[in-house]
């Protein structure tokens, strides 16, 4: 996590936009991948017990989907549990390892780990308009590590509406968290980018 809290909101009428974009490698072990990596907004840099396998480093099994959580995720799941729709796709979750929106990869031709041990490299942006209340997701893959960022897709992969003041701390910590279970990956953020903007003198 990034070691400083963000303001998400302040006052009445003054609220936090951000655009945060990340290049990733997820690298299978043994010809194998579990369980995933996400883009995280957390109330504490401090990691709850028993987050490992298909909990993500989030949540466990004894706290998962309790709003007092104040958790919000873009998840990459590279590991199908019973309740996955498959072991490549992006979902968003609130509070909770169960998401509200997921959508799998493969249609648009994006594997998150191929199965051979060879690296691979993947953008993803995440841009939150908090006068609007909506939270886009794009995704788009790039050859090498050194490669050219390629321009982000004109189509978000997720769009959902979300006000993120009735979801997180207005303080909260941003940053990523991931777990292995029974299969292993190494999760490797490569490069990160956020930036904040206040938009001050909203009418809710
Ligand atoms: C999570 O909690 C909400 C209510 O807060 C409930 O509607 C939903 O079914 C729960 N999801 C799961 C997977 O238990």
């Amino acid at each position: 996590m990034f070691r400083r809290k963000f303001t998400l909101w302040y006052g009445n009428t003054n609220v936090a936009s951000f655009n945060t974009s990340f290049l990733i490698n997820i690298f299978p072990q043994n010809n194998t991948h579990g369980e995933g990596l996400a883009f995280l907004i957390a109330p504490t840099i401090h990691i709850p017990e028993n987050i490992y396998g298909q909990y993500l480093g989030l949540t466990n099994a004894s706290i998962d989907n309790q709003t007092t959580n104040v958790i919000v995720a873009v998840e990459l799941d590279t590991f199908k549990q019973p309740f996955d729709i498959d072991n490549n796709h992006i979902r968003l979750n609130i509070h909770s390892i169960r998401s509200v929106v997921s959508k799998p990869l493969t249609l648009e031709n994006i594997t998150l780990v191929p199965d051979a041990s060879t690296p691979s490299f993947h953008n993803i942006w995440i841009q939150y308009d908090g006068v609007e209340k909506i939270i886009r997701v794009y995704i788009a893959g790039q050859p090498e590590k050194t490669s050219p960022t390629p321009p982000m897709p004109e189509t978000p992969i997720i769009q959902y509406n979300l006000d993120l003041r009735k979801m997180v701390n207005r303080d909260s910590y941003i940053g990523f968290a991931t777990s292995t279970g029974i299969q292993t990956q190494l999760n490797c953020v490569l490069q990160w980018n956020i930036t904040v903007e206040y938009i001050v003198g909203i009418q809710w």
